[in-house]
């Protein structure tokens, strides 16, 4: 049985007391919920938020992180520094820092070895462009970024690892894909994982879809048979949203 999963990604929100009485306003709601929440902040967040959702069923990811324990990186923050704040999770390769920061398969797999030495769960993002689409190489190009992603990962980390299925042509745009896109598209991202580690392993590992996903989507999204969560960008700022998503 995969536990559902619902993640909220604030990307570059929020200030600290904005965090906290984020914290304060949505723990007594979700608690009663069976799926897993996670609240993935900024650096600047970490402690503050992780201070706040002691005693809760809340869970903390950062949203990227260097691959080296330490070193001459100027602004880059090492797994070692996320796990010794208390982070269960971590975003690795989500699609703006893939446009904007240069980030490859490489350095995905790269940080995906690193979050897993420090028993970090990777949250994958993989994804195509509305042109990788509508020329049809989205199998193409999202099997290449999970073969790449899980590169010398061994079978017995995988269950460990989330994938988020994120079109990017989907996020921040309010185009959602349907429901049968975003199925289809995790479907054959698990039949690649069942490629690469066999039966066992395909039945556990844990996939998300995101990309404008709300609260009047979620419900559709998580009756798919092979989504087993999401990943939030914007519906995940404001407490109430937030709470509907987890509370499908
Ligand atoms: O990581 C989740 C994010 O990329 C989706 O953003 O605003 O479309 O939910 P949004």
């Amino acid at each position: 049985m995969r536990i559902p999963i619902i993640a909220g990604n604030w990307k570059m929100h929020k200030t600290a007391s904005e965090a906290v009485q984020f914290v304060e306003r949505i723990k007594e709601q979700v608690k009663g919920t069976d799926v897993e929440v996670v609240l993935c902040t900024p650096y600047t967040l970490l402690y503050p938020v992780k201070e706040a959702i002691k005693g809760t069923n809340i869970k903390l990811s950062a949203q990227n992180m260097h691959w080296e324990d330490q070193g001459a990186y100027t602004g880059e923050v090492s797994p070692l520094m996320l796990k010794e704040l208390g982070v269960e999770y971590c975003i690795i390769g989500h699609s703006e820092r893939r446009l904007y920061f240069n980030e490859t398969d490489e350095t995905v797999n790269k940080k995906v070895h690193a979050a897993l030495k420090h028993n970090i769960k990777p949250i994958i993002c993989v994804g195509e462009t509305l042109e990788q689409r509508e020329s049809g190489q989205t199998n193409t190009l999202v099997k290449n970024q999970v073969v790449k992603a899980f590169e010398g990962v061994p079978g017995d980390r995988v269950a460990e690892i989330v994938i988020a299925y994120e079109p990017i042509w989907a996020i921040g745009t309010g185009k959602t894909a349907t429901s049968e896109q975003a199925n289809e598209a995790i479907y054959n991202i698990r039949e690649v994982i069942r490629e690469l580690y066999g039966e066992e392993v395909y039945t556990e590992i844990r996939i998300q879809y995101g990309g404008s996903v709300k609260p009047d989507n979620i419900e559709e999204i998580m009756n798919q048979e092979d989504i087993d969560g999401a990943l939030v960008g914007g519906a995940s700022l404001k407490p109430d949203d937030y709470v509907a998503l987890v509370n499908f």
